[in-house]
């Protein structure tokens, strides 16, 4: 294990499965001491298992993100527990496909609204004061390929997605003076359980490593620099 990160705290959204779980392996690896949330504990016990038996420290924390009362908590527990909070990214997000905008059942428009956009402005509103009073620190959005891209029968997630771009560079100026980075990952098709991929070639796509690659390469840069936005593309369309 390389340990470039040794003493840091690190908190990943959706860290329970696919690109979050990734993120929180190679976070750990690297010798942050990784807390996972997500609303299935089990599946974060078993990510927190994992970063254990590799030698690192993991915790695991129920969470919605979707929930002030729920992200508040988490919050007052890490603060509690730890003192701090160094890396937080947010990673948590849902997406439904399949059909145009105007054949969208409504509750799908707010429960994508409010995990993806709402649950990010949740996080950075609990956790940004402990960053800021802990001297500094690396927020990292994972946002997607369609937060740039038009997206037929997904105009929704696409909309979420933009949204958190717009919000991510507009942070990024907010807490900069604060020496927190605020960046924004975009990746395109990705190999998870997540349900967007009919038709395309697995072997093509993205893989959740490649995405846990760049947030290590984010977060390991000198203070002094900053990679603001990362668009991460598979070589051939899949
Ligand atoms: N896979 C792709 O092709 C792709 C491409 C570009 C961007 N992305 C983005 O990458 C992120 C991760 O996606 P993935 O592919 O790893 O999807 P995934 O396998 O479906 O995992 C999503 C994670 O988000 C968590 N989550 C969902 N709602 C939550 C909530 N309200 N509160 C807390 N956690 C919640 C889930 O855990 P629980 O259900 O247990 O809460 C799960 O751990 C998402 O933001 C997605 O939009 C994915």
């Amino acid at each position: 294990m390389e340990h470039t990160l040794n003493g840091k705290i690190a908190l990943v959204t959706g860290g329970g499965r696919g690109i979050g779980a990734a993120i929180a392996l190679k976070l750990a690896s690297l010798g942050a001491t990784t807390i996972v949330c997500g609303r299935t504990l089990a599946r974060l016990q078993h990510t927190a298992g994992q970063i254990r038996s590799a030698g690192g420290q993991g915790e695991a924390m129920a969470c919605d993100v979707a929930d002030w009362n729920s992200v508040a908590a988490v919050a007052d527990g890490v603060q509690k527990t730890f003192g701090r909070v160094d890396i937080l990214v947010n990673n948590a997000g849902i997406g439904t496909f399949g059909g145009p905008l105007h054949t969208m059942p409504t509750d799908k428009w707010e429960a994508m609204f409010n995990t993806n956009l709402r649950g990010v402005f949740y996080m950075i509103r609990a956790f940004a004061p402990m960053m800021i009073s802990g001297g500094g620190g690396d927020i990292v959005n994972i946002s997607s390929l369609a937060g740039k891209n038009a997206v037929p029968n997904g105009a929704a997630y696409s909309a979420t997605k933009w949204g958190l771009n717009g919000l991510t560079y507009s942070v990024a100026e907010e807490l900069r003076g604060h020496k927190i980075r605020v960046a924004v990952i975009c990746p395109g098709s990705t190999q998870t359980e997540f349900g967007a991929h009919e038709g395309k070639s697995p072997d093509k796509m993205l893989i959740a490593e490649d995405v846990a690659h760049a947030v290590e390469t984010l977060v390991t840069l000198r203070p002094q620099a900053f990679i603001s936005e990362v668009l991460l593309r598979p070589t051939q369309k899949p």
